[in-house]
């Protein structure tokens, strides 16, 4: 289950990642092109904003109870965790880059049910949605970073 789990996590990386480059899409041209709001576009945030709760539940099992939990790691002596590259990282790097863009994420859908103008609507989602994207590519464990690097695809070496 703890696999099937990390494979989940890793997974979802990409329906996010996707869906939030459509959202993205969405919300620039509804800017640029002042149009109406459209339910779709609210109903495609909603999806990315799911996703990305997902993704956090998952996470915040693997941070604590996971193969390198905080509760199921015992450090060795004389080390800690803000000193290990690897540890900072997973302990506490990823954790709060990605709690960030998940807020960002949830505020970018939020500005969906806001009474305020459409043009408002899309251009605030739009720079929730934009400064997310960039947090979460730069706190992936993308497989070319040194010493934490993990595989593009689930199961993947
Ligand atoms: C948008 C949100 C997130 C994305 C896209 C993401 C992405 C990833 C990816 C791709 C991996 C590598 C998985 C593998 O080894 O195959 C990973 C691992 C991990 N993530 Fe996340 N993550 C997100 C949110 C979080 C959050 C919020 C937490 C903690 C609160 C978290 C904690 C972890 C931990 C502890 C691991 C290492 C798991 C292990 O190898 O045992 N992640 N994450």
């Amino acid at each position: 289950m703890q696999t099937g789990m990390v494979h989940l996590h890793n997974f979802l990386r990409w329906v996010i990642l996707v869906l939030l480059l459509v959202s993205i899409l969405k919300a620039y041209s509804g800017w640029q092109g002042k149009k109406a709001f459209a339910a779709g576009d609210k109903k495609i945030w909603l999806f990315t904003m799911i996703s990305a709760h997902i993704t956090l539940l998952l996470g915040l099992y693997q941070v604590f109870m996971g193969r390198y939990g905080i509760l199921t790691t015992t450090l060795p002596e004389g080390t800690s965790a803000m000193k290990d590259k690897f540890f900072r990282f997973y302990w506490v790097e990823h954790p709060l880059g990605m709690v960030i863009a998940i807020i960002l994420i949830t505020l970018g859908y939020g500005m969906a049910k806001k009474a305020v103008s459409d043009e408002i609507k899309y251009k605030k989602a739009f720079y929730y949605f934009f400064i997310a994207l960039i947090v979460v590519l730069a706190s992936i464990p993308w497989p070319f970073r040194e010493i934490v690097g993990r595989p593009w695809f689930p199961g993947m070496n």
